[in-house]
């Protein structure tokens, strides 16, 4: 049996103003009805699959609790980070945990902010990376990349390999500069990390020693003092202060020998930014993705979105734009440059 790890913890801050502090990307609804959270819970449950273990922080506790239960996926245990510590402390905490009942335990790492739209053909996926992970590797999933990324891990392969066969791994290099990214991309020899991984309990801790050794103190501080709080378990703000802010991917799938990837063709992306939203969402054939209370004319290329019934948007001959009107906040921007929107944030942020 497999137990999810749904880490669920990010501030999504390129998603604004649709995600917010209290509010952010995984649990709003992006594409469709249901949220990406949601979506992740429910892609990840069933046969072979036991209840989730959920990561998260304080103030997202009562809509992760909320949404699984709209979901009808019950929650093995949601843990309360303190503060946000990035995902390598919730991915060694989350490891801890289980090891404490069964260090062989198998666990799914998995990001709520990804799109797989089938979710049969990724629990097959999985399935297959079983063997390697019961015999010690941490197994990636790896998708066949498509442009020169800067913002994803890359898996450099040894061989060619076979679509739903495991396969070593020479190297992860995470978030590539431009110039890397797009020998990686020429070289062929690379896929992308698609930010989701299975390995024992055991081999994970064993992984955190062996390239983080400075984490395990205090994430194991935190959980010895972690306290139930209405059927949440909150983690000790205290000892997880002192666990350092950075990703598992730096902290260790960077400097671990025991990797494996599964390649994974089945469709996948990660909504990181608006741009990709304006993708996934579907344009038709003038490139216009639209939702809610919307009235275009002449425009083009671009992604325009109400989220209030009562807040008509209207736009004239725009092309490659972003406009996304909250009833408080409206953003207006390139698509091209939809990235930035991270940075609007932070000047937000500032001005208080
Ligand atoms: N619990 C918890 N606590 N969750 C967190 C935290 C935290 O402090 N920080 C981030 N997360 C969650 C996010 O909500 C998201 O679901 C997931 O962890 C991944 O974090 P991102 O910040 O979205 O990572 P990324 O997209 O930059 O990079 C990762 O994913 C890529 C694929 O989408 C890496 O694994 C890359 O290698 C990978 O290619
Ligand atoms: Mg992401």
């Amino acid at each position: 049996m497999i137990t999810p790890v749904l880490l669920c913890g990010g501030a999504g801050t390129r998603l604004w103003p649709l995600s917010r502090k209290g509010y952010p990307k995984q649990f709003a609804p992006l594409v469709g009805d249901e949220s990406l959270f949601q979506a992740s819970a429910r892609r990840l449950a069933g046969p072979g699959f036991g209840a989730p273990l959920v990561v998260t922080a304080g103030d997202f506790r009562f809509l992760v609790a909320e949404q699984l239960m709209q979901a009808g996926v019950d929650p093995g245990a949601i843990l309360i980070e303190p503060s946000a510590r990035n995902t390598a402390p919730a991915v060694l905490v989350a490891a801890m945990r289980l090891a404490q009942d069964d260090p062989q335990a198998l666990m799914l790492v998995a990001p709520s902010d990804h799109v797989v739209p089938d979710a049969a053909a990724f629990r097959a996926a999985v399935a297959v990376g079983v063997a390697p992970a019961e015999a010690g590797q941490i197994v990636t999933f790896g998708i066949r990349p498509t442009h020169a990324e800067t913002g994803y891990g890359w898996l450099e392969l040894e061989s060619e390999v076979a679509e739903g066969a495991p396969a070593p791994l020479t190297r992860f290099v995470e978030k590539p500069d431009a110039a890397r990214a797009a020998r990686m991309f020429a070289s062929g020899r690379y896929l992308w990390n698609a930010g989701i991984f299975l390995a024992t309990a055991e081999t994970l801790v064993a992984a955190f020693r062996a390239h983080a050794p400075e984490l395990m103190a205090p994430v194991a501080a935190a959980l010895d003092g972690a306290r139930p709080d209405l059927g949440f378990l909150r983690l000790d703000a205290a000892a997880w202060e002192g666990a350092r802010d950075i990703s598992v991917d730096y902290a260790v799938m960077e400097r671990a020998p025991n990797l494996s990837v599964v390649p994974f063709g089945a469709g996948w992306s990660d909504l990181g930014g608006w741009d990709a939203i304006w993708r996934e969402m579907g344009p038709d054939d003038r490139g216009l993705a639209q939702s809610g209370p919307v009235t275009a004319i002449d425009c083009a290329d671009s992604l325009l979105r109400s989220e209030s019934d009562g807040l008509e948007l209207v736009c004239i001959g725009l092309r490659d734009v972003v406009a996304v009107a909250m009833p408080d906040a409206v953003l207006i921007a390139d698509r091209a440059r939809a990235q930035e929107v991270r940075l609007a944030v932070s000047a937000l942020r500032a001005k208080g």
